[in-house]
């Protein structure tokens, strides 16, 4: 094990990645930003100086656990205040998991500026790792031309008919590997592994090897049954790793494509002239030429059920289950006409304290009362030990990519799209008794428009534990709560918050007071 260090200036830089020339958040000067490559057991330091100017920042690890460091998983006013423009802050943090992760900007919109990168961690144990001979990282994202600040006024400008204020923007392009018609050299009679990160912050995205199929061998960091697939269905924040084979003898290239889902965009507001598609190339020989571009692709239907895929391990239903938590998505206007997401009919509106502070700094005996986090974060207090159901049901008509940090959920139950006018799928109740024997876990779940899921976690990571749609533009219009996970256990923990993050807090006129600060 090693320590990696990072030094990253945030800063503004020019992006073209469609032939669109726009302002992008990159890193030491250029974007795409990198990735974090790191082996399992290795120390992570990432020294983050914002040089921004005019916005704040601050960095979340996604689906890394954090497990004893939650001061350091990132959700500006959660576990920390947002850096203002100038000043330094640092994360430094064990890695325990293996697999595919990434990292992106947590405040305000600003991984849709380009704030974001892989994050991957090998692990010289891996299953299939004497199968592969060689490692290929596949990004996929959504991108758009005008900046995340704007849009976000946009989407919520409910008082303003004309700028459609109730839909989400539609991206511009898709982008592999944050540009367009990438080539990845390819030798014949290979196994490579992939993988595909959708880094984008709205659009699920489905792709496709040209002629090569797919087996996929790793979900949002939990090793899988290898199971085949000709299309990929990915939504914002998931992750796979697949084994791509190539052919023995190809004289051709063939295209990669990945093509943004459309039906999750408002009709009316979807331009004329997007293209969802994008292409990049297996590249078996650079002398030949590449075939033409194929057209947008459609869900096939039956490549991909994520229940279908099975974790290695075969772990079984965590249980007893505990405690289960109903949660009720839905959309509505407010006062302002602006669109706002709700669970359990309450939005959230960040505090003005970090919420791990006022746990950190509580006196015990009312630190497993939520009245102390602010009823407009919608906390709910986990006990050390709980098995916890979330129950979710989506009242609304369009689907989301739910995230738990600091755990890989089970899937135990999960339904396709209800009826387009509602009402949504009721949760069955012996849903428990048909969980599968060996449940999905993942960190990222799809939840179809007027669908249910139900997702269990076992309550062993003390801190403030959020919970979210991963569709950004739903993250600002505060679809979005928090679990204070093992309070008592937390403050017991003796984490220790670094002078760095005190001081980004005190520049800000945030103060703590108590034992947290
Ligand atoms: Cu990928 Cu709360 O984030």
């Amino acid at each position: 094990a090693k320590t990696i260090t990072y030094n990253w200036d945030v800063d503004w830089v020019s992006a073209s990645p469609d032939g669109f020339l726009r302002p992008a958040v990159g890193i030491n000067g250029q974007w795409p930003c990198p990735s974090i490559m790191a082996d399992v057991g290795d120390r992570v330091v990432v020294k983050v100086h914002n040089c921004l100017v005019n916005e704040t920042t601050a960095i979340h690890f996604h689906g890394i656990f954090q497990q004893g460091s939650n001061q350091m998983d990132g959700p500006a006013m959660v576990t920390q205040c947002p850096i203002p423009p100038g000043e330094s802050f640092t994360y430094d943090f064990m890695i325990k998991q293996t697999g595919t992760y990434w990292w992106h900007a947590h405040v305000g919109g600003q991984y849709l500026d380009g704030l974001r990168g892989p994050l991957i961690i090998h692990d010289p144990e891996a299953p299939f790792v004497k199968e592969i001979d060689e490692e290929i990282v596949l990004t996929v994202s959504d991108w758009y031309h005008e900046q995340a600040p704007y849009l976000i006024q946009y989407f919520q400008s409910g008082l303003n008919e004309d700028l459609h204020g109730g839909s989400e923007p539609v991206p511009n392009a898709t982008l592999i590997n944050e540009a367009q018609n990438v080539h990845f050299p390819i030798k014949p009679n290979k196994s490579y592994l992939f993988r595909v990160i959708n880094m984008g912050g709205f659009a699920a995205q489905y792709l496709q090897f040209g002629e090569h199929d797919m087996d996929v061998v790793e979900v949002d960091g939990v090793y899988t049954k290898r199971h085949r697939v000709s299309q990929l269905f990915v939504a914002a924040a998931q992750r796979y790793s697949v084994i791509v084979k190539s052919k023995r003898n190809a004289t051709q290239n063939f295209a990669i494509t990945a093509s943004m889902n459309e039906d999750m965009f408002d009709e009316g507001v979807i331009p004329v002239n997007l293209n969802p598609l994008v292409t990049g190339w297996l590249v078996y020989d650079e002398t030949k030429p590449l075939p033409p571009s194929p057209p947008a692709i459609n869900y096939d239907g039956k490549s991909q059920n994520d229940i279908k895929f099975i974790p290695l391990d075969m772990q079984k239903p965590l249980g007893p289950v505990t405690k289960q938590i109903p949660l009720n998505v839905n959309f509505s206007q407010n006062v302002q006409n602006q669109n706002r997401g709700s669970f359990n009919n309450i939005s959230f509106i960040a505090p003005k304290v970090p919420t791990l502070y006022t746990a950190l700094s509580a006196p015990a005996e009312l630190v497993n009362n939520p009245l102390i986090y602010g009823n407009n974060t919608n906390p709910i207090v986990l006990k050390m030990g709980e098995v916890v159901d979330l129950l979710i049901t989506n009242y609304d008509g369009g689907a989301h990519p739910f995230h738990l940090h600091g755990h890989s959920f089970q899937v135990i139950a999960r339904s396709g799209a209800g009826p387009d006018n509602g009402p949504p799928l009721t949760i069955p109740k012996n849903y428990s008794k048909n969980a599968p024997d060996a449940p999905l876990r993942r960190d990222t779940i799809l939840i179809y428009g007027n669908g249910y899921a139900v997702i269990r976690f076992k309550v062993d990571n003390p801190g403030i534990t959020l919970f979210h749609c991963h569709i950004e533009w739903h993250v600002e219009a505060g679809l979005t709560m928090v679990f204070i996970e093992a309070p008592t256990e937390l403050q017991k923990l003796g984490l220790v918050i670094p002078d760095s993050h005190k001081d980004v807090c005190n520049k800000q006129g945030i103060h703590m007071k108590g034992n947290a600060m």
